[in-house]
Formats: structure tokens, C-alpha cells, sequence
């Protein structure tokens, strides 16, 4: 029997999975790395470390029936090193991070959106690449050294793991359309788009299908290296347009199958992405939309103290959104639709009655708010499937999934692994390697569990949460 090694590199962990070919899909051991918050509103992460633990876990799964490997990568994180002794010059910066927030306002206010948008598909924001590679080469003094050297090399994280690990210095379409740095019709970097930000084209590395040829690891070839959104769109089992999955993560990202043709439209705050590219196989788009904190926030209200275990929070009486507590959960501001950094979290219906349990109930429902919002915006430009499949810790939630059913007045399916990540990467290296194509992959293993919307909620509700989203905006 034949297998495939995916690992998951995600931003709070690293996990190793493999997939044989009769379809057995297990996991292996997972790695937590430290995360750093230099500075308010900066988020990094150590790339060695993040290398030493792909490596490990690569290592830990190898054996001599291993075809392929394939590398989900976290989205939009950077990555700066030098080319001769391929070692990171400064800790990679993570996509949650907005150190770069005064730049985006400036080339925002010079009216360069229409650029961005027009050609990458994408909104000025911190949370994509671009700025944050200008901001390296700005203040990080090596970086100016080894680039006057031609010896600079800038990437996302999985161009970093590529080069150092298997030889090749490369991205692949779905991570280089998170950048906006790379022209979403031609798929390649755009010079119009890199001379905006600043970011020397040389530096970057060669554009490749998702799965394909990424060079090899200790003799096993790498053969799919993709964004995690993406690998759990296709873990999923979405393949088709309209099939949509939200993931719920640190954030919360949605993605729907949009087909041949990148889906723009500005105005619904949605990014046209590419969901994949399977060797010379014509691209597959999708839209994407994101909310900055999902289980962030839960996290951050247990460490508040607010409660200690899950267990507590997964039943409640009534929703607080009925008694009048709202939470919007903008801790890292607003993602898709609004792109507003300057919102922050905000608590709103408080009184001498509140408690600790409803102020994290209302945290669940604000997430699942937010996520509801995003799903709407996508419904609207690409109607979704019956089935809308979630994952992600969240997802293992009673209340918590319950509430988005009611919420979203749909049905939601729970498929019954967790590690969709892992399983769509696997499933696209399983094709780099030639063992599958797109129409003979391992059949999906039924869902573990649908969920009823019950009675939906009342639209006013909905109404009254969309005002505290308002109210949160230009708060800093
Ligand atoms: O866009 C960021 C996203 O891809 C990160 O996902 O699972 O690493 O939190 P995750």
C-alpha cells in the first residue's frame, strides 16, 4: 500500500496526517510553536521554529511507502531570508498583523484600491502580504544588505519551507493569490501591483500549480503546497460551484466554489481567490471571506476568566442576543465584509444582572453573527449548496453551531473528521503524485451530523447586531 504525508502548518500549530491509498485517513503527532506580540496589534512567529517543526513531523510520519508530501501553509504570513544560507533575517509576520495599518490608510487615501482590487481582486488591508514585505525591506537592516547583494528572498511561509527544505524556491497559486501582489487572470506577479507596495519582484518566488512539482524532502517528492482555507475547502469535499465549508479557526473563513472565472464584486466586500490548480488543469476560483476572531475571542474571554472549561459552555438557556446582550468580536477589527481595522470589540446591553455566563454566551453568538454575515454576502454572490459544511474547533460546539443554524435559517452539515485541513492537502498531493485525479479520490466518509436551524431567528435580531457592528467602527 502506497501513501501520501500532508502536514497542516497552521497559525497557532503544526500537525502531520497521512492518507493511503485505500483511503485510510489518520493523524499524527501536532506541534504548538510560540507566538510573539511585540508590539499592540503585531503578531509573530519564529520561522526557524516553524521550519524545525514541518521538518520534524515530516520525519516522524516518513516510511518507505510514502509518494508524496504535501504542506498547507497559514494564508498570508511572511517570511524574509537570505538565499545562500537559508536562514529567516527576522521572525516571520503572521497575517493577524497590522503594523502596517498607517501605509494601507496612506496608499488607501491615495486612491489605490480600484488598483488593488482590479488586479489582485483584493481590498487594501494588513492582513495580505504585499505591505508586510515593504515593511521588512523598510526596517529590517539585513534585508536592504542582501537584497543590494542579490541575495534577499521573499515569500509567504510555504516558499520559505520549499526553499530551505526540498530545494526549490516557489509558492503555488492559491497562497500567491493571497499576497496582493500576484494578478488574479494571469496568475503571476503583477509588476503594477509590486511596484505599488514597494516589493522587488526578483525577490519573490516562481508561481506553480497546487499540485505538482515542488521538489523533494529526504527523497520523497513534495507534491502539493497550498493555503490551509483551501486545503479544507477541498477536505470538505467542495467541488463543484455554490459548494461552500466555513472553517472556525483563530478566524472564522468562508470559501465557496466560484468555477472558471474569478467572481468580483467589489461592493460585497467578498475576495475573488483561487481555490486551486491541479497540474496544466485549467484554474478553479472561489471567493473568500473572513472574520478576524473566532476562537481568538472565545479563547481570550476564557482567559478572562469568563468560564474554564468547554464543557460549560456548550448549553444555554434562551440566546443573550434575546435578553438584549450583544458582542461584537472585532478584537483584531473587521474582516470580510467591512475591512475596517479601526473597529474594535464591543459589549453592548449591560446591566447589573449580567454575569460572566452571558457575556460568553453572547461572545459565541457574535462569532456566529459575524460568521452569519459572511455567509450571507457569499449566498448573495454565489448561492450556496443546501449543504454548507462547517469545521474547526468551534464547530464541536453545541450551542455554538446551533445558534449559526438558527442564525443562518440553514441547515449545516459537521463532517466527522475535524482535520479537513489535513485531509484536503493530503487529497491534493495524493494528485501531484499521480496516484488520483480529481474524479478518483478516496470516497468522502458521510457527515457525523446535521444541523437543524429550528426556528430562525428573528431578523430584527440580526438587524440589532449589523447596529453594533456599526457602532464598534473607528473606535481606534
Ligand atoms: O488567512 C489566514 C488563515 O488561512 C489562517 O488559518 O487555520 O492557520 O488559523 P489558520
Amino acid at each position: 500500500m502506497t501513501s501520501v504525508i500532508a502536514i497542516d502548518q497552521g497559525t497557532t500549530g503544526s500537525g502531520v496526517h497521512v492518507l493511503e491509498s485505500d483511503g485510510t485517513f489518520r493523524s499524527g503527532a501536532t506541534v504548538d510553536h510560540r507566538q510573539f506580540y511585540p508590539q499592540p496589534g503585531w503578531v509573530e512567529h519564529d520561522a526557524e521554529e516553524l521550519v524545525g517543526n514541518v521538518a520534524q513531523l515530516i520525519a516522524s510520519a516518513k516510511n518507505a511507502a510514502v509518494r508524496g508530501i504535501g504542506i498547507a501553509n497559514q494564508g498570508e504570513t511572511v517570511v524574509a531570508w537570505d538565499a545562500k544560507t537559508k536562514r529567516p533575517i527576522t521572525n516571520a509576520i503572521v497575517w493577524q498583523d497590522a503594523r502596517t495599518h498607517a501605509e494601507i490608510e496612506k496608499l488607501k487615501a491615495a486612491g489605490h484600491e480600484e488598483t488593488t482590487l482590479a488586479r489582485a481582486g483584493l481590498p487594501l488591508d494588513p492582513y495580505f502580504s504585499a505591505a508586510k514585505l515593504r515593511w521588512i525591506l523598510d526596517h529590517v537592516e539585513e534585508a536592504k544588505t542582501l537584497r543590494r547583494e542579490g541575495r534577499l528572498r521573499f515569500g509567504t511561509s510555504d516558499a520559505f519551507f520549499l526553499d530551505r527544505l526540498a530545494g526549490v524556491f516557489a509558492t503555488d497559486v492559491t497562497t500567491a493569490s493571497r499576497t496582493s501582489l500576484m494578478n488574479l487572470e494571469t496568475l503571476q506577479w503583477d509588476p503594477q501591483l509590486a511596484a505599488l507596495f514597494g516589493v522587488p519582484i526578483e525577490c519573490l518566488p516562481e508561481i506553480r500549480s497546487t499540485a505538482g512539482d515542488f521538489g523533494a524532502i529526504d527523497g520523497i517528492p513534495v507534491t502539493a503546497s497550498m493555503v490551509d482555507q483551501q486545503a479544507a475547502l477541498f477536505g470538505h469535499g467542495c467541488r463543484k460551484p455554490g459548494d461552500a465549508k466555513i472553517t472556525f479557526g483563530t478566524g472564522a473563513f468562508a470559501l465557496a466554489i466560484a468555477g472558471d472565472k474569478p467572481l468580483k464584486d467589489p461592493k460585497s466586500g467578498l475576495l475573488p481567490t483561487i481555490a486551486w490548480k491541479l497540474g496544466d488543469a485549467p484554474v478553479t476560483y472561489a471567493i473568500d471571506g473572513g472574520v478576524y476572531n473566532a476562537a481568538s475571542a472565545v479563547n481570550w474571554a476564557r482567559e478572562l476568566g469568563l468560564f474554564q472549561d468547554f464543557a460549560e459552555i456548550d448549553a444555554f438557556d434562551g440566546t443573550a442576543i434575546e435578553r438584549g446582550l450583544v458582542f461584537v468580536p472585532a478584537l483584531s477589527g473587521l474582516g470580510c465584509p467591512y475591512w475596517d481595522r479601526s473597529a474594535a470589540g464591543l459589549w453592548l446591553g449591560m446591566g447589573l444582572e449580567t454575569a460572566k455566563r452571558d457575556l460568553v454566551q453572547s461572545v459565541l453568538e457574535g462569532v456566529a453573527l459575524r460568521a452569519a454575515q459572511v455567509i450571507e454576502a457569499v449566498n448573495t454572490l454565489q448561492p450556496i449548496s443546501p449543504r454548507l459544511s462547517i469545521d474547526g474547533g468551534l464547530a464541536n460546539n453545541r450551542y455554538f453551531r446551533s445558534f449559526l443554524a438558527q442564525a443562518l435559517g440553514r441547515t449545516l452539515t459537521v463532517p466527522v473528521s475535524m482535520e479537513l485541513t489535513g485531509l484536503g492537502c493530503a487529497l491534493f498531493a495524493l494528485i501531484g503524485a499521480g496516484l488520483a485525479t480529481i474524479d478518483t479520490l478516496p470516497p468522502e466518509a458521510a457527515p457525523q451530523a446535521s444541523i437543524d436551524p429550528g426556528t430562525p431567528l428573528d431578523p430584527g435580531l440580526r438587524t440589532n447586531f449589523s447596529d453594533a457592528v456599526e457602532r464598534c467602527r473607528g473606535w481606534r
